[in-house]
């Protein structure tokens, strides 16, 4: 079997000014404790993006954005292009979380669009995706995760199958303090990884799936130990250093 690095990701949605986030920052390196197996991540607004990267310089912790429009340059004010998070020194891109597709219009052909530009800048995108409670009380969650899933990766170079990370983020669960259990997170994500087999074949197996929605040091090892949770995607509980850092211990 292969062994996947589990991934914890702080995404700090608009939350913390450039002090603020150093700060934090600075934190999170000194409670970081030696020998972890886990990576870590997190994602700042794009605002605080350079002053965590000066904090991180030399440090294990990796940077990501919490999105990214997608075409690298031209007239699109407001927007920021992957090659940009690239030169601010980000390594991940959250795209299609829930808050962009509900306040943003993000559709699953947008999501689609961001994640191969994310790609062709040569970083490595987290698709989120996720039901909302009307459809899991519906009986829609497989075939909405499977639809968000398969437009997500459509038309997925070959070469880039490996460097897909997919977070299954249950909408009703997030910022709510309603956690999905872990044998529900479970059944889900194994569901997604049988998908995955079909749309990237053997990549499927070392692509990391995290879990998102109310992660929270009570929660987070009992979410972890599922064989389908490779890491979680952490909102709230990302933002103060004893919390955060409570969920990277949870993951050894
Ligand atoms: P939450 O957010 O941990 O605050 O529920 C998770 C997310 O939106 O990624």
């Amino acid at each position: 079997m292969i062994e996947r690095q589990l991934l914890i990701a702080g995404n700090w949605k608009m939350h913390k000014t450039q002090g603020e986030a150093r700060v934090l920052t600075r934190e999170i390196l000194r409670g970081l404790s030696y020998g972890l197996r886990a990576e870590v991540m997190v994602a700042p607004p794009y605002t605080a993006l350079a002053a965590v990267a000066a904090e991180l310089k030399g440090s294990t912790i990796t940077l990501g954005a919490q999105d990214a429009f997608w075409e690298q340059q031209g007239a699109y004010t407001g927007a920021i292009s992957p090659v940009m998070l690239a030169d601010a020194g980000c390594h991940y891109v959250i795209v299609g979380h829930s808050e962009r597709r509900q306040h943003f219009g993000d559709s699953n052909r947008d999501v689609n669009r961001k994640l191969l530009a994310v790609l062709d800048a040569g970083l490595t995108p987290i698709l989120c995706i996720g039901e909302t409670i009307e459809e899991r009380q519906a009986e829609k969650t497989l075939l909405v995760v499977a639809e968000q899933l398969k437009e997500g990766l459509a038309q997925l170079p070959a070469g880039s199958r490996e460097r897909v990370v997919i977070a299954y983020e249950p909408v009703w669960a997030i910022g709510t303090g309603l956690t999905a259990t872990p044998s529900q997170a479970q059944e889900v994500q194994a569901f997604i990884r049988s998908l995955l087999r079909e749309l990237i074949d053997q990549a499927a197996e070392s692509t990391r799936i995290l879990y998102g929605g109310s992660v929270t040091p009570d929660n987070a090892a009992s979410l972890l130990s599922q064989p389908d949770i490779d890491g979680a995607l952490v909102g709230g509980a990302s933002l103060k250093s004893d919390s955060f850092l409570k969920i990277i211990t949870a993951a050894g």
